[in-house]
């Protein structure tokens, strides 16, 4: 049986618009996906909204609806634009859908019945906005030390979670799974963290009501992030199909920003081991997005919306412009200029002008007809063996979820594959007859690359990778069927038929708008 590859997004609020933050996590998560089902996994990749919390209560009551109807608006938003930008998720989880609600009150009456939790009083400085409370300590100049806002003291009735219980395990954890938090900097910063100790956990609430009740005590809801934390097992079918559930647990990575890494690195993993299942295997923190220097806010208007980049660039060239520009795991700034110039130099430069100067070529000297090449150099024999370590290099990235250095690499390709027609150079050839078989082999050669490409890129720009192809007569990449074990080995490309010239794939951008 192939083996397993789970992936998730977080689940996003909705009391806010898709913005390029949301965008690059899915993204992501769709590259990684995609990837791992062509290379014969058995892939889940999910996706969805969180929906509960205060948060989203008075963002429904400032619009003059109910939570629901407001989580039923703003969800199409996000799922339209995952159409937009050719996400494959494999499923859609809503925390207010029944099989969520269910399986939440399930967990929370098993960590119960478990011991793990107990009624107490809960006071400590509170901010509403990131419905968090904090510590006199943690606060950063009197105010939530995460957004800046004001915080008010607040007193409440509230189930616990002996989080202080799990110190020890999860820090044993840490020690016997050392790439469980990536970039390594944050796991360091996570160890330091634990090792400070954990207090119990507040998680339950009673000052608003929508929420999933807690099982015996409808006065209170769980705590948000307890219930959304739940969303990545009850898509799974916990607890009702545990074949499935065991199928695909525990998550091969769950990627995040970096905000929410507390949530997922020490709450997360804690919940489950008082319920007795296993911790995810990884939990991959992204960096933030600046826009052009300055944090993105509602208040300075510069929120960067996807369905504007798709319109304006395309959803190819936004997906690569997210991955390549900024390692993941840093942070990085989003600019107009950063992307036009990404697209040009990249995109419609090495990639697009590639494939254009090749098709030109071999229409102009063979009526766009590959035979057999028999005239082969080491210069081939060379091209052939990197295309086959440049696939080595690109899995060992996406094993350490380094996109930038899986296209890095990529691009090596495709610089070499450029190199190669100036070296070789193929008007010349043309003005001989006696090297017509010569010619025939660099133009075969650069064909076979030029395929090789299209299925390092295609994760990325599965739409571009189409295209290349039908240009090429090859068939699109279907992760179902397609294996990229058998589409690796060299000499694929199809002989006889003609390849003819195609509009560009990359049109270049103007840099001025
Ligand atoms: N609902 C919680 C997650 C629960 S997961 C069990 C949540 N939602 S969110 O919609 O506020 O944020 C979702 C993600 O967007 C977070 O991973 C956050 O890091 C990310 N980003 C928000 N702004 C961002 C940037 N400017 N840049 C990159 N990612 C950003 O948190």
């Amino acid at each position: 049986m192939a083996e397993t590859f789970y992936v998730t997004t977080p689940i996003y609020y909705v009391n806010d618009l898709p913005h390029i933050g949301h965008a690059y996590t899915t993204v992501a998560a769709d590259v990684l996906a995609r990837y791992y089902r062509y290379a014969s996994r058995d892939v889940f990749f999910l996706t969805g909204t969180d929906e509960h919390g205060q948060k989203v209560e008075k963002a429904a009551e400032a619009a003059g609806e109910t939570p629901i109807q407001l989580a039923d608006r703003v969800v199409e938003r996000f799922k339209n634009l995952w159409v937009r930008l050719n996400i494959s998720n494999d499923d859609f989880i809503r925390t207010t859908q029944e099989r969520h609600i269910k399986a939440a009150s399930h967990f929370f009456e098993t960590v119960q019945k478990g011991g793990d939790i107990y009624l107490g009083m809960y006071e400590d400085w509170y901010c509403t906005p990131c419905e968090s409370f904090w510590t006199e300590q943690q606060l950063a100049d009197g105010k939530c030390p995460d957004c800046g806002r004001e915080v008010h003291k607040l007193q409440e009735e509230s189930y616990f979670f002996k989080m202080s219980a799990y110190q020890e395990r999860l820090l044993d954890y840490l020690k016997t799974s050392p790439t469980f938090v990536r970039p390594e900097t944050r796991y360091n910063e996570l160890v330091s963290f634990v090792k400070g100790g954990l207090k119990d956990l507040s998680i339950s609430r009673t000052t608003f009501s929508w929420g999933i009740p807690v099982p015996g005590n409808p006065k209170h809801v769980i705590y948000v992030w307890f219930d959304a934390l739940l969303n990545y097992i009850s898509a799974i079918g916990y607890p009702d199909d545990m074949d499935r559930f065991n199928h695909y647990w525990p998550a091969d990575v769950h990627l995040i920003g970096k905000d929410i890494l507390r949530f997922h690195a020490v709450y997360w993993p804690t919940f489950l081991m008082s319920a007795g299942l296993e911790p995810p295997k990884q939990v991959f923190a992204h960096g933030w997005w600046t826009i052009e220097g300055k944090k993105m806010s509602k208040s300075l208007r510069n929120v960067v919306d996807p369905y504007r980049l798709v319109d304006v660039y395309g959803v190819d060239p936004l997906r690569y412009f997210l991955l390549r520009e900024v390692p993941f795991g840093q942070d990085g700034d989003y600019s107009d200029q950063a992307m036009a110039h990404r697209i040009n130099s990249d995109l419609a430069n090495d990639l697009g002008n590639l494939l254009n100067r090749s098709v030109g070529m071999l229409v102009k000297y063979f009526d766009g007809k590959l035979e057999e090449p028999s005239d082969l150099t080491d210069l081939e024999t060379e091209i052939r063996e990197l295309t086959q370590d440049i696939y080595e290099e690109v899995a060992t990235a996406f094993k350490d979820i380094a996109f930038h250095q899986a296209l890095t690499a990529i691009w090596r390709l495709v610089g070499r594959l450029n190199k190669y027609v100036d070296e070789t150079a193929p008007w010349q050839l043309a003005k001989d007859p006696e090297k017509r078989n010569r010619l025939m082999t660099v133009m075969a050669t650069l064909f076979e690359g030029i395929r090789h490409v299209s299925q390092m890129v295609y994760p990325f720009m599965p739409e571009s990778a189409r295209k290349m192809r039908e240009q090429l007569l090859l068939p699109p990449i279907d992760e179902n069927t397609s294996r990229l074990d058998a589409d690796r080995a060299w000499g694929q490309i199809p002989l006889g038929q003609a390849i003819t010239r195609k509009p560009p794939l990359f049109p270049r951008v103007e840099t001025d708008i």
